[in-house]
């Protein structure tokens, strides 16, 4: 194991150093050209979006609902006092997809979380094609929270879209609250920019995808039929403790149960789905947790999602070992990883020689 040890530390450390050569260009760039739009307008492709209609005339908060939730968390009056906002125009977007996309990577991703960015691009997000099927990625993200970094991280996310064309940008907060949102813009934009995809993943910037499992289990299956792969929970039960992370009143939902959902952390969906699941969200009240909203859009679609073993987002058994090669058998994806743990599973992925006593992860098609 030693070799590969260093290996991955080596791997870890140049990481960093080009990360922190990127700020450094970035900085240089920036004082160079002390106009900074300068740099956005020599580049067609990522023009900053005006807002159609000014922002649709500057969505506002409905007062009437902020006297009658005065006993609500501030995120949750929050939430409903603005949930009827439902438009923010786009800043930054990559070209078109290809027509021939097999697969769509669509990733969430706060502004923030460069370092998982990176990781994923260079490990399990990074392959253009697997097994002649052309793949493309992009991340997902709202406006930064924090009002201080807020300039300096929007030059580097402008730096980084033109680097890297894989960055759609929308103009409300990015937080946990506003997940919905960036669900409802995702399909917006996927209807408009991406609408021959034959299947989609979505997932988070913290989920470790073994893009070759998931190819080969979509290979012969039909884009046009409906399909939602994942953590399947049933009979989950919303939580009504107040100081809970996921706390939902029941004035905010009222059954005892939620429907059927798959875990946001990953899972994928056909063309046909997505499509569909567009045109039900516009016209579904929003629902502060997204994976459970898109499972409210498939209840009334009278589509059920489909459990399969190999999508681990409800928690993974720690001490999770990522060195055991029988993990990775029919693992398609699983959450809540570090970016160091995701560069240890996609070196044990690529590393032909090692084999489960069981099966093997990929064998018999070459990349
Ligand atoms: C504000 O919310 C109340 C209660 O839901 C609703 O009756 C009212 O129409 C809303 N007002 C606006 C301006 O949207
Ligand atoms: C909210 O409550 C305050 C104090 O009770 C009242 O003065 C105000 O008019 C109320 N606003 C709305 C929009 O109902
Ligand atoms: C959002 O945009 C749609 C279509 O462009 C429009 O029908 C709707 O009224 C808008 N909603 C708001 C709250 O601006
Ligand atoms: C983004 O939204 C803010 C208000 O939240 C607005 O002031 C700003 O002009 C918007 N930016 C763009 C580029 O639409
Ligand atoms: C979602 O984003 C909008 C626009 O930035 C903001 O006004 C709203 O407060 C956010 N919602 C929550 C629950 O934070």
């Amino acid at each position: 194991m030693y070799p590969r040890i260093r290996r991955l530390v080596l791997y870890t450390f140049s990481i960093t150093l080009l990360a922190g050569l990127v700020y450094i260009q970035r900085d240089r760039k920036s004082a160079v050209s002390l106009a900074p739009r300068k740099m956005e307008i020599q580049n067609p492709k990522h023009t900053f979006w005006a807002p159609e209609q000014s922002e649709h005339s500057r969505c506002l908060p409905n007062l009437t609902i902020a006297n009658s939730s005065l006993s609500l968390p501030e995120l949750h009056r929050d939430f409903l006092m603005t949930k009827h906002c439902r438009n923010f125009s786009t800043l930054l977007k990559p070209v078109s997809c290809n027509e021939e996309t097999f697969l769509l990577l669509a990733i969430k991703s706060p502004p923030i979380n460069i370092d998982h960015r990176v990781a994923i691009r260079n490990t399990w997000g990074k392959e253009k094609t697997i097994g002649k099927k052309l793949v493309k990625l992009v991340f997902l993200l709202g406006r930064s929270e924090n009002k201080v970094q807020v300039h300096s991280l929007h030059q580097l996310l402008v730096y980084e879209s033109q680097e890297f064309d894989d960055i759609i940008q929308w103009n409300f907060t990015d937080n946990f609250f506003n997940l919905t949102l960036k669900e409802l813009h995702f399909l917006r934009w996927f209807m408009a920019d991406c609408p021959h995809a034959r299947f989609i993943l979505k997932g988070d910037d913290d989920v470790f995808v073994n893009t070759y499992n998931i190819i080969e289990f979509l290979r012969d299956l039909d884009p046009e039929q409906d399909l939602l792969v994942g953590d399947v929970i049933s009979k989950a039960r919303p939580i009504r403790k107040t100081n809970a992370k996921y706390f939902i009143p029941e004035s905010m939902y009222r059954n005892p149960y939620y429907p059927l959902y798959a875990g946001g952390g990953g899972y994928v969906m056909s063309r046909t789905t997505v499509q569909r699941l567009q045109s039900t969200a516009e016209s579904t009240d929003l629902f502060p947790i997204d994976d459970v909203f898109v499972g409210m859009c498939l209840a009334k679609m009278g589509v059920s999602p489909t459990k399969h073993a190999g999508f681990k987002t409800f928690g993974i058994q720690r001490p999770f070992n990522p060195f055991d090669p029988c993990l990775y058998k029919e693992l398609m994806a699983v959450h809540k990883l570090n970016p160091t743990e995701m560069w240890v599973m996609w070196t044990l992925v690529k590393d032909d020689s090692i084999r489960c006593a069981v099966s093997v992860t990929h064998g018999g098609w070459a990349v």
